[in-house]
């Protein structure tokens, strides 16, 4: 049988539209027909915030989930903790996360708890997106140990490809000692605006210095209003698109 594919959405660099990407692949993977869960696994949940729905009450997070995996306690149903809304599932995360990923901290051989979770999960979808908070931390760990491959978005500014190597470096290291099958998905360009100097510099850095052993996505996302718009409204871009055109046109 078929099983998802997960897909971890890393940069310890914060603001770099993890969120916003996970959000838009999940619903644009759901558009496709593909069988999505998506799992917010930062304190901040902000892509929890983006698929709260005013009638959902959230009872069970990954926080609840993840501190019954470390107590070595059985996990509760998965209806109590994978939420829906309209085609794309998911997991939602709350500010307790930050609690659990200081227990992570002291406790012996943790990196996996997250992939123990998903695993069972696995067979249920076509595609498991993480999104990740912005540190090299536990969370993280727990995040790249479960993913069979990591997609990297880069806002090309100044200072965009520093702590780059830390990535994969880390990476490497999960690699080598944790998760042997996690791949470089690619690197993801967002919040571009294509016809400064400054980005075409960046880009051309990050190629020189990581084109040759990793993907750099074709695709390149424009900077643009609309992205936080549609963020504002919970709203995939995708959707807010049709939206405006239905209302202004
Ligand atoms: N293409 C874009 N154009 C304009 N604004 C964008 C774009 N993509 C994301 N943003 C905005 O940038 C901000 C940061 O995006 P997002 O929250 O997705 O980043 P993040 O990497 O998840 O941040 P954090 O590290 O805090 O988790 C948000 O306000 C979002 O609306
Ligand atoms: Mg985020």
């Amino acid at each position: 049988m078929k099983k998802a594919k997960i897909i971890a959405v890393a940069n310890q660099k914060g603001g770099v539209a993890k969120t916003t990407s996970v959000w838009n692949m999940a619903f644009s993977l759901g558009e496709l027909g593909k069988r999505v869960l998506a799992v917010d696994f930062d304190p901040q949940s902000n892509l929890t915030a983006s698929f709260l729905e005013e009638t959902m009450i959230l009872k069970t997070t990954i926080a609840d989930v993840m501190t019954k995996a470390m107590d070595e306690e059985s996990l509760p149903n998965k209806e109590e903790y994978i939420y829906s809304r309209g085609k794309i599932d998911f997991i939602p995360s709350s500010i307790h996360l930050s609690v659990v990923e200081a227990n992570l901290r002291m406790e012996m051989g943790s990196e996996k708890l997250l992939a123990n979770i998903l695993e069972p999960l696995r067979a249920l979808y076509d595609f498991i997106l993480i999104d990740t908070n912005p540190s090299l931390g536990p969370l993280t760990i727990n995040a790249l140990s479960a993913a069979d491959s990591v997609i990297i978005p880069i806002n090309p500014e100044f200072y965009a490809t520093m702590g780059l190597t830390d990535l994969t470096k880390t990476i490497l290291k999960i690699r080598k000692r944790i998760n042997p099958g996690i791949q470089f998905e690619g690197i993801l360009m967002t919040m571009c605006d294509m016809q400064t100097n400054l980005h075409k510099e960046v880009c051309l850095e990050v190629t020189e210095a990581y084109g040759n052993g990793m993907k750099i996505f074709k695709g390149q996302i424009p900077r643009s209003i609309r992205v936080g718009e549609a963020n504002r409204y919970g709203m995939s871009v995708i959707d807010f698109d049709i939206l405006q055109k239905i209302t202004y046109n």
